[in-house]
């Protein structure tokens, strides 16, 4: 694809909306659809170009609508299909596009489609899910483990078989290799696509198949004690298969009958020499295959280097790049890295070759919530120490009034504590918050081909500094990034121009071609 006709999502930013905490529209203490739409002025003033929204579908909500009980309605709790339309009819008057997020690897267990399953082995939707007799000595059918660090085999005591799970045992895995079961989601998908929806982040797409014999996972070299149970294997058997991309080949075929050229990003976590085979072709692979590898790599200027350009160097011609610092499964970014860093990593993100994905309340520099345990709502936090995920859920922080005007009622999950981060009212009134920051960056990105689709080159990584260029038609901008809470100063071309800093308005000057850099200081210059 020649540089300058890149599609929309490879130029634009996304913005991931964790819907149970974005906005109440309703007094409830859950945010859902009719708030969402209430917020779409400050989506539109962030200047994104598309919104992931967590699922909405109908789900008993044993992992907050990761167990989807129906595949094309709208959870009552979130809204109805009217309330969905709206919000991608107000999202898309202000140029926005809606991503949804499709939960195609497993079912809830009380999907009717699992009802039926489990009431007899000769049930015509048997198949539709991945049953086994127990091992010849009884108990599971082989090794694999669920992400609860126990089996991922659950016995079905009135047919006497397992059924297959790679998360909670409510969350029964669809068999893939049923051409029913693709016909039946891939017709959901353009249930969807029909309302206008402009593209799907489809869950857990690197597990959709699993070894066709079953075989056991062999053990992981690189499990150290204190990572989660179920890494202890290797998954290669039971998720990974090669074959996934036939099924991705197959989605793509059915968004490009649609217009406006729908997107398809896969939720994978592999390092990028690996994830890049996700990209197939153009036309047939993910056009964005998560690259979740800032969230394993050390907060380090040479690490944060050397994994760029891995990562530059594996694309294959065509594929397109994309970053991701934070979602709702993992700690969050200010927390991770530290809150002095957030800036910086903001700067790198909407910086770096490639769409980013912005996750809700970062731009606030919003941290991990303490949640006290008996207001911990994830399942996954019973499985161990730091495998809950409700820190980094915790509701927006919209203005000083009752429950940071996210609801009325108190929230699903506690609040951020007062200030911590100061909420979007008092962020949107200081030119130096982070707010202000991303809205000036992303502006800045969406008028400059160079920011959106210009070379990435790496340049260096002394001294705690990253530094690289961004080239397009002539244009050169440097990204510098002080990865370090200690000053810094480095050379730079005596012509350099500073065009925006996290720390002032007004950006350092360029002297004798160098540039002195506050500890935790980022700046971009145009060169
Ligand atoms: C990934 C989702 O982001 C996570 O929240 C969920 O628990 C699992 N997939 C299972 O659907
Ligand atoms: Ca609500």
């Amino acid at each position: 694809m020649a540089a300058g006709t890149r599609p929309w999502w490879a130029t634009g930013v996304l913005y991931e909306v964790y819907l149970r905490s974005f906005q109440d529209g309703n007094g409830d203490g859950i945010g859902d659809l009719a708030g969402l739409s209430a917020r779409a002025d400050y989506l539109a003033a962030l200047g994104i170009r598309a919104v992931w929204i967590t699922p909405f579908q109908p789900s008993p909500m044993a992992d907050f609508g990761y167990d989807v009980a129906d595949y094309c309605g709208v959870d009552p709790r979130y809204g109805t299909l009217e309330t969905f339309d709206a919000v991608l009819d107000g999202l898309r008057r202000r140029g926005i596009g809606t991503i949804v997020d499709f939960v195609p690897h497993h079912t809830s267990d009380s999907h009717p489609w699992f009802r039926e399953a489990r009431s007899s082995r000769s049930s015509p939707r048997r198949d539709w899910y991945l049953w086994r007799d127990p091992a010849p000595g009884g108990g599971p059918p082989n090794n694999w483990l669920s992400q609860t660090d126990g089996p991922a085999w659950t016995l079905d005591p009135a047919t006497g078989q397992y059924y297959l799970h790679s998360f909670l045992p409510q969350q029964p895995s669809l068999n893939w290799r049923n051409p029913d079961v693709r016909r039946a989601l891939f017709d959901a998908m353009a249930f969807w696509l029909d309302r206008g929806v402009a593209g799907f982040r489809v869950d857990v797409l690197q597990g959709l198949l699993v070894d066709p014999g079953f075989r056991d996972d062999p053990p992981n070299p690189h499990w150290r004690e204190g990572d989660p149970g179920f890494m202890r294997l290797d998954a290669v058997n039971s998720s990974n298969q090669p074959d996934v991309i036939e099924i991705v080949a197959e989605m793509r075929a059915l968004l490009a009958a649609y217009p406006g050229d729908p997107v398809l990003i896969g939720e994978i976590y592999r390092p990028v020499e690996t994830l890049v085979a996700y990209c197939g072709t153009p036309e047939r692979g993910l056009q964005m295959p998560t690259n979740f590898n800032l969230f394993s790599t050390p907060w380090r200027a040479e690490a944060i280097l050397d994994l760029v350009a891995r990562y530059e160097a594996a694309l294959p011609t065509g594929a397109w790049p994309n970053w991701v610092l934070g979602n709702h499964d993992i700690g969050r970014i200010a927390t991770r890295i530290g809150r002095a860093q957030a800036a910086v990593a903001m700067l790198m993100l909407l910086t770096l070759r490639g769409t980013p994905t912005l996750y809700q309340g970062d731009e606030l520099g919003m941290e991990d919530v303490a949640v006290p345990p008996d207001r911990a709502r994830d399942p996954f936090a019973r499985f161990g120490p730091g495998r809950g995920r409700d820190p980094e859920r915790a509701p927006m922080p919209w203005d000083e009034g009752p429950q940071a005007g996210f609801s009325t009622e108190t929230p699903w999950l506690p609040l951020p504590p007062a200030g911590r981060p100061r909420s979007v009212a008092a962020q949107a009134r200081d030119p130096m918050s982070l707010l202000s920051l991303t809205r000036r960056l992303i502006a800045l990105r969406n008028r400059e081909p160079a920011l959106q689709q210009g070379s990435w080159t790496g340049i260096s990584a002394g001294g705690g500094v990253l530094v690289y260029d961004r080239h397009h038609a002539g244009r050169t901008f440097r990204v510098v990034l002080n990865l370090t809470a200690a000053p810094a100063r480095i050379d730079v071309p005596a012509d350099g121009r500073a065009v925006l800093s996290t720390h002032r308005i007004d950006p350092p000057g360029v002297s004798d071609g160098s540039l002195a850099l506050a500890p935790d200081e980022g700046v971009l210059l145009r060169l």
